[in-house]
């Protein structure tokens, strides 16, 4: 370190801590306002249509949550953020791209096609799903999907 001016070391460190200080204080206060404006549980969610928002509600009401997550984590089986459009490959070695028609058959008939690396565990109780409430719960996961 000879050469140095440790004056100078020292003003320019503290110049970087006030720099990191002002903008964690800008990004708490943008964070701040980004949660006042969303919605009542407080996360960082997409806004969803009407539809969506009524399939969030069947979604919850069937307990998809306990197996699905929307923000990208693997759960007991995969996140529904990403999935809508995406090429989801099976199980039996084949890809297939996650459109409506995909989607619906995967809840309306999980064992039809399996997802590679998961369990075939999903419950297979959805049949008696209206055909409303499969629309709404497809919309909400190709919402969520932010794809
Ligand atoms: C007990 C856990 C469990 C529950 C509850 C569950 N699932 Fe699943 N789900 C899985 C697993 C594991 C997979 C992956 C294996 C497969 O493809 O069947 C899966 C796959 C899917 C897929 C295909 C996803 C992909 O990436 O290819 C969709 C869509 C889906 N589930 C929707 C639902 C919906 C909607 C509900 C509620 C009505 C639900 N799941 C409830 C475990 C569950």
């Amino acid at each position: 370190m000879t050469g140095h001016d440790p004056l100078l070391v020292r003003r320019t460190r503290g110049g970087a801590r006030a720099v990191v200080g002002a903008s964690l204080l800008a990004g708490s206060l943008l964070a701040g306002l980004l949660l006042a404006g969303c919605g009542d549980d407080g996360s960082a969610e997409v806004k969803l249509s009407a539809a969506g928002q009524r399939g969030k509600a069947v979604a919850e009401a069937k307990g998809c949550q306990s197996c699905h997550t929307v923000d990208g984590r693997r759960s007991m089986g995969p996140t529904w953020q990403g999935l809508a459009g995406s090429q989801v490959q099976l199980a039996d070695g084949s890809t297939v791209t996650a459109d409506d028609a995909y989607i619906e058959q995967a809840i309306r008939d999980p064992r039809s096609q399996v997802r590679a690396g998961f369990e075939n565990m999903m419950p297979v109780a959805y049949g008696d799903l209206t055909e409303e409430s499969m629309a709404d719960l497809v919309a909400y996961i190709r919402e969520v999907s932010g794809s």
